[in-house]
């Protein structure tokens, strides 16, 4: 039989959110009710790296997370699959005399290998860049010839904040009208090189596994608060605009100020959930205080400070002077023990490893 196998393998960073995204109206599609914002990181840092193959000696759709084989059969990979695969179109390679057309597509079977080198569902959205590349990395080896919004709305349908690591820099997912969601897509606000002088530092306060995940999290969420409600309609929409305004003028003390309330508020419709939902610890909270404080004192934001579903805290700083303090600081406070909460820093740095 033919023994070719056929590969791509690509890497993505992952993002954070500095609008969030939390609720849906849409479960199967992961339609949001509200636009968010966030801003991917480097490449190299918190990234997931994957290849995927093709061979006709495959006889089944398999994929394999951290060294560890996992089912496929989850909707969310199965749409992914299903909506590249509806894309692909003929592929030839003359010099190995490979010729795949687009109805072979439906019957190769693909391996799938992927890893994250920062820790899985710790509330870091290992989701966000593994479902990105995943789709990126299929639709580079289909052949796919859609652009990065339409992959970005493949992406979503595994995961919704994925569909914003298609993008580097600030990127705006827009929630969309579409009852069918090809409306809801992500779009790059401005790229990689605009705000060079921010740099963004990861504390991990905690590798553990979330306790809730974000799926049934914002289920509890939109069936039970009253705040979710008012915080898509009144609040967020306003937020967008003005986080825009901010990131567009590099305006620090604005972009700041709106991405802490903006988690702040988050947090806020968590615990306004029944059952309530706590993603953060002490340690965070004592992260936040310190933070404050040294803004306060400053007399304008220095350093901003953004929670996803975990306790971990995303610390992004006006430029790397600012950056070396904040460090200094949190080493202070929150000395590296082996018993200690806080035992980690990753560095997720936008300019310093340029
Ligand atoms: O895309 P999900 O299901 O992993 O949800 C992500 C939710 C937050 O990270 C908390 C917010 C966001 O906008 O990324």
């Amino acid at each position: 039989g033919e023994k070719w196998v056929l590969s791509v393998t690509a890497q993505t960073p992952t993002n954070i959110a500095v609008i969030k995204y939390w609720g849906k109206r849409d479960e199967e599609l992961i339609l949001p009710i509200n636009d968010s914002i966030s801003v991917t990181l480097d490449p190299g840092h918190l990234c997931t790296t994957t290849s995927v193959a093709v061979s006709p000696a495959f006889t089944h759709d398999r994929i394999w997370l951290n060294g560890k084989e996992v089912s496929l059969s989850g909707g969310r990979f199965q749409n992914c699959l299903r909506e590249i695969r509806s894309r692909a179109t003929d592929y030839e390679d003359e010099k190995r005399g490979i010729m795949i057309t687009k109805k072979d597509w439906e019957k190769l079977r693909v391996h799938i290998v992927s890893y994250n080198n920062f820790p899985t569902a710790a509330g870091l959205a290992s989701s966000a860049a593994g479902l990105a590349c995943l789709v990126f990395s299929l639709a580079k080896l289909m052949n796919v010839k859609e652009d990065h919004s339409q992959l970005s709305a493949i992406a979503r349908q595994g995961s919704g904040s994925a569909c914003r690591s298609l993008y580097g820099g600030f990127v705006k997912w827009i929630m969309g009208k579409e009852d069918n969601g090809s409306d809801s897509i992500a779009v790059q606000l401005a790229d990689e090189n605009h705000w060079d002088d921010l740099v963004i530092i990861i504390a991990v306060v905690s590798s553990k596994q979330k306790e809730t995940s974000s799926t049934s999290g914002m289920r509890d969420t939109v069936e039970t608060s009253e705040l979710i409600k008012h915080r898509a309609k009144e609040v967020v929409p306003k937020r967008i605009k003005e986080m825009e305004a901010a990131i567009a003028k590099r305006d620090f003390p604005s972009f700041a100020r709106l991405a802490c309330a903006d988690s702040n508020q988050f947090h806020a419709v968590c615990l306004d959930t029944l059952p309530p939902i706590f993603y953060m610890n002490d340690t965070s909270h004592r992260i936040i205080s310190c933070v404050e404080k040294w803004n306060r004192h400053e007399g304008s934001p220095q350093v901003a400070y953004t929670f996803d579903a975990g306790p971990n805290a995303v610390l992004i700083s006006k430029d790397r002077k600012t950056a070396a303090l904040l460090l200094q600081r949190l080493l202070f406070q929150f000395p590296p023990q082996s018993d200690a909460d806080l035992n980690s820093y990753v560095i997720g740095d936008k300019t310093i490893l340029k």
